[in-house]
């Protein structure tokens, strides 16, 4: 089935079945292997990307749900406000230690910041939950979002 979906400010041309998810789309289909699979199911976050702005686990979102929805994802995050500060900070507080869930906790915090300029500790600890890191990343993950957010 054939859909144009927008990543990225890209307009796409796909050819996939409906229930496609939307990260295999991604991976797959556009070569974009920035955003990545961990669990398959919502538990983990590594396939964090942006629909219309809001953080979307993309290994569950079907394709045919996406209609005119902008994608955003972990290649262009740094074009936008929140992600180029997120990007600096993350630097600047050497967040990253594999790597591995970190397109997703990038793609959550920026999600945070543009709906949220200031959030609280609280605040982060709800955007940030669901995305999990199994190096423990997390305390500078924290700080780098308040760094982001100054
Ligand atoms: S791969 Fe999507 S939440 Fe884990
Ligand atoms: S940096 Fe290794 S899983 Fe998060």
């Amino acid at each position: 089935m054939a859909f144009n979906i927008k990543v990225n400010d890209n307009t796409h041309s796909i050819d996939v079945d409906g229930d496609t998810p939307l990260l295999w789309v991604l991976r797959d289909v556009l070569g974009m292997t920035g955003t990545k699979f961990g669990c398959g199911v919502a538990l983990c976050g590594a396939c964090t990307v942006h629909v219309d702005g809001v953080a979307t686990r993309s290994c569950i979102t079907p394709i045919d749900t996406i209609g005119t929805s902008e994608i955003a994802t972990i290649e262009a995050i740094g074009a936008t406000a929140a992600g180029a500060k997120i990007q600096k900070a993350w630097l600047d507080r050497e967040v990253v230690q594999c790597g591995y869930c970190q397109s997703g906790q990038i793609m959550s915090a920026a999600a945070l910041l543009s709906s949220n300029p200031h959030p609280t500790d609280a605040d982060i600890d709800d955007a940030m939950s669901g995305n999990i890191c199994r190096c423990g990343t997390y305390l500078r993950i924290r700080e780098a979002i308040k760094q982001a957010a100054q």
